[in-house]
């Protein structure tokens, strides 16, 4: 008798022993997923260049451009550069301030709900020289 009224909660117990582990996984997991990656502005060797020029990202990550040599720079979408030729959007994703001196940086974060595919972006000072990058966003 005792056996039966003992068995259902040790499998109570059992379950929700599981169900604790299982969601803390989850938790834990979620805030992990979003990445911060790093964009050099002007390469180690004296270029105008974005390092890496060309970075894949998720929704919901964040990118943050940091100052190195050659400044001013600065990191611009426009609207003809970015998926569906969304002007709100390349405001929201550029940072026009100029940036003078190494290790001065600023972030972007690709917003949750931004459509996946490429995103141009340039320097404005030296975009004619070719300082230009591109975002890959991925789903
Ligand atoms: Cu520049």
């Amino acid at each position: 008798m005792k056996l039966t009224v003992t068995m259902p909660r040790l499998i109570g117990v059992f379950l929700s022993t599981l169900f604790l582990i299982v969601s803390s996984f989850v938790f834990s997991v979620a805030p992990a997923a979003a990445e911060s990656y790093t964009v050099k502005m002007g390469s180690d060797n004296g270029q105008l260049v974005f390092v890496p020029a060309s970075l894949t990202v998720k929704p919901g990550d964040t990118i943050k451009w940091e100052m190195n040599k050659l400044g001013p720079h600065n990191a611009v979408f426009d609207t003809a550069g970015i998926p569906g030729g969304d002007g709100t959007l390349a405001a929201k994703l550029s940072k026009s301030k100029l940036m003078f001196t190494a290790g001065e940086s600023y972030e972007t974060i690709i917003p949750g709900d931004a459509p996946v595919g490429i995103y141009s972006y340039f320097c404005q000072p030296h975009r004619g020289a070719g300082m230009v990058g591109k975002i890959v966003v991925e789903g």
